[in-house]
């Protein structure tokens, strides 16, 4: 079992990720949630984690972090994942309460602890990771791997950077120069993961309560991405790093290095990717260039389907 915690903001497809890693198909160890601000606010993306974690009768500590990036201030996207951030279909307000204390402290304490390594898998803005790795560096002995969400050779939040990145890019740089192990999956691997009518047909008619969250998700996702991007669906793009953790062989990576941009006029928050190593500079990230798709979407049906078995 990998010891895992699942730093995020849900999110519709920070959900399906949680999903994924929660399910009796994968053997994570789920040692908290912890939240950051970036899709909506902090507080929201934690209510949100909380109602995922009851409806999934996942009891595992849910844990709020930053408030803010680093450096600049917030921004949000709530024309993707709307006013609640993860509008579209109806929870209960969740009886589970917040642990107390602030998730920076509880991602050092956990790997402190943790007899076995711990991976990471942030699937919003860094700044949690970031901060963690200035508070207390000496964690990142026990860290072995950052699986993460973020960046790719173009963008979706300005054409040279992606969401994730872009929103907290000074934690991005901390991340991606601590020497940790990274694996990443930015865009050119998401949207290789769009689910299009057909897959939400094919989860709508998979009958537990977890598939059907699933189908509600991707409806409102799925159309915020066609009035948006005009795509036929939307990419679950956080999804990729629990798909990963399960299911390594259906991707295909490239180890090479990755730098962050933080002071470009129009390549704020990009991600140079050095394909073909023209800066000679080493290598410090697994990058995901592709998936197998039918498998993909196997697979995830197979999870869907694992929650309705008793
Ligand atoms: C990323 O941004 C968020 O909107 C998604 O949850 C994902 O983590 C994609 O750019
Ligand atoms: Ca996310």
């Amino acid at each position: 079992m990998r010891n895992v915690i699942l730093d995020c903001d849900p999110g519709h497809d920070d959900a399906v990720s949680i999903i994924i890693a929660a399910s009796k198909k994968s053997d994570l160890n789920i040692l908290g949630i912890t939240t950051v601000a970036g899709n909506v606010e902090v507080e929201k993306n934690t209510q949100n984690a909380l109602k995922v974690s009851e409806l999934l009768k996942l009891e595992v500590p849910v844990v709020q972090g930053a408030e803010r990036p680093l450096v600049k201030q917030s921004e949000i996207a709530p024309e993707i994942h709307g006013d609640t951030g993860m509008d579209g279909p109806e929870l209960p307000e969740p009886t589970m309460r917040v642990k107390e204390g602030h998730a920076v402290d509880f991602i050092i304490d956990q790997v402190k602890r943790s007899k076995e390594k711990v991976t990471l898998v942030p699937t919003g803005p860094l700044t949690n990771i970031a901060m963690a790795l200035i508070k207390a560096l000496e964690i990142k002995e026990n860290i072995d791997e950052i699986v993460l969400m973020g960046g790719g050779t173009f963008g979706n939040w300005t054409p040279a950077a992606e969401f994730n990145i872009y929103v907290d890019a000074e934690a991005a740089k901390v991340v991606f120069e601590s020497g940790i192990p990274i694996a990443m999956f930015g865009l050119d691997v998401t949207h290789q993961v769009i689910a299009t009518p057909d897959i939400v047909e094919r989860v709508g008619k998979i009958d537990n309560e977890i598939a059907q969250f699933v189908k509600e998700l991707l409806i409102f996702f799925g159309q915020a991405y066609k009035d948006h991007f005009g795509f036929n669906g939307g990419p679950i793009h956080d999804a990729c790093t629990t798909m990963y953790l399960m299911k390594p062989e259906l991707f295909e990576m490239q180890h090479l290095n990755v730098s962050i941009e933080i002071k470009g006029e129009f390549s704020y928050g990009m991600t140079a990717v050095d394909k073909l190593n023209v800066t000679g500079l080493q290598a410090n990230t697994h990058f995901a260039w592709s998936v197998d798709q039918d498998e993909f979407w196997n697979v995830f049906e197979a999870v869907l389907e694992s929650y309705g078995e008793v």
